[in-house]
C-alpha cells in the first residue's frame, strides 16, 4: 500500500507556523518581512506562479512588493529596478520570475541580486554554500522535497537516491541536498546510459525532467519513495506530472501527486527564505 506525501496539507501546515513566526518577528523589531517580486511580460504560466507567490504572502503575514513591467523592457530599465531593490532595507528578499522576456539577458538581472536577498538560492555564492553544506537560502523546490521527505520519516542515510534532471534550479540543488544528507546520490540526465536500470535501484527518486509521465512503472523498485517535481500537461492537456502516477503508485511506498504535492511546497519555501533573510538582515 502506497501512502500519498500530500504537499498542499504540509504546505498549509507550515504557512500557518510561519504566520506566527512573522508576526513575532514584527512585534519584535517594528520591521515586516518584505519581498519584492518582479514579473516582466505576460507569460500565463508566470503571471499564476506570481499570484500565487503573491498570495502566500498575504498568507503568511509577508508584505510583498509586486513590479509588473512591460514586456519590452530595457534591460537598464530593469536593472535599475533590481539594483533599486537591493539598495532598499525594506526588502529582504527578491525574486525575479523566470523566464525573462526575449532579448533580456537573465544572468545579468539575477547577478544585481545580493545572495542575501537571493530567495530563489539561484547565485553562485548560495549554490557554492550548498556545496560546502553550509547554512545558506536553498533553492525553494528542492528544499520543499527536503522538508517533505523529513514529514515522513523517509531514511536518507546511506540509501540510494536518484535524481532525474540535472537543472540549476532543481536537480543539482536536489543532488547536493540529498548528498548532505547522507544518501548515496546518482544524477541522471538526458544523456545517461542505462538510466531505466539506475532508477529501478533507487530507494528515493525524484523526477525533475519535465516530460509528461516519463517515470513508468518499471523504472521504480517496490517500496521505493517517488517525488514528482513536474508539471507537465498531457496529450488530453490535463495538468500531469514526469511520472506515471497510476501505474506508479501501486509500486511507491510513498509518492507525491501532481497537483497537490511538490508546488505547493515550492512557494511555500520562497516564504520561509524570504524569512530566514529578514532575520539575518537583523543578526
Ligand atoms: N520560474 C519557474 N520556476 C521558478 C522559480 O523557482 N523561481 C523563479 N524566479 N522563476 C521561476
Amino acid at each position: 500500500m502506497y501512502k500519498i506525501i500530500d504537499g498542499k496539507a504540509l504546505a498549509a501546515k507550515m504557512r500557518a507556523e510561519l504566520k506566527a513566526e512573522v508576526e513575532a518577528f514584527t512585534a519584535e523589531t517594528g520591521k515586516e518581512v518584505g519581498l519584492a517580486v518582479v514579473l516582466a511580460g505576460n507569460d500565463p504560466a508566470s503571471q499564476v506562479y506570481v499570484r500565487n507567490k503573491i498570495r502566500a504572502c498575504g498568507e503568511t503575514g509577508i508584505r510583498s512588493h509586486a513590479f509588473y513591467l512591460p514586456a519590452d523592457v530595457t534591460q537598464s530599465q530593469i536593472e535599475e529596478l533590481v539594483a533599486s531593490l537591493a539598495a532598499n532595507e525594506d526588502i529582504h528578499g527578491i525574486l525575479v520570475q523566470l523566464p525573462l522576456p526575449k532579448g533580456l539577458d537573465a544572468e545579468r538581472v539575477l547577478g544585481l541580486i545580493p545572495y542575501e536577498k537571493d530567495v530563489d538560492g539561484f547565485s553562485a555564492e548560495n549554490i557554492g554554500n550548498l556545496a560546502m553544506n553550509r547554512k545558506t537560502l536553498v533553492a525553494c523546490t528542492p528544499f520543499g522535497v527536503m522538508k517533505m521527505l523529513e514529514s515522513e520519516s523517509i531514511p536518507l542515510k546511506g540509501k540510494n537516491a536518484v535524481v532525474l534532471g540535472r537543472s540549476n534550479i532543481v536537480g543539482k540543488p536536489m543532488a547536493m541536498l540529498l548528498t548532505n544528507a547522507d544518501a548515496t546520490v546518482t544524477l541522471c540526465h538526458s544523456k545517461t546510459e542505462n538510466l531505466r536500470e539506475i532508477c529501478a535501484r533507487a530507494d528515493i527518486l525524484v523526477a525533475a525532467i519535465g516530460r509528461a509521465k516519463f517515470v513508468t512503472a518499471d523504472m521504480v523498485k517496490e517500496g521505493a519513495t517517488v517525488i514528482d517535481v513536474g508539471m507537465n500537461r498531457d496529450e488530453n492537456g490535463k495538468l500531469c506530472g514526469d511520472v506515471d502516477y497510476e501505474n506508479v503508485k501501486e509500486k511507491a511506498a510513498y509518492i507525491t501527486p501532481v497537483p497537490g504535492g511538490v508546488g505547493p511546497m515550492t512557494i511555500t519555501m520562497l516564504m520561509h527564505n524570504a524569512f530566514i533573510a529578514a532575520k539575518r538582515s537583523v543578526e
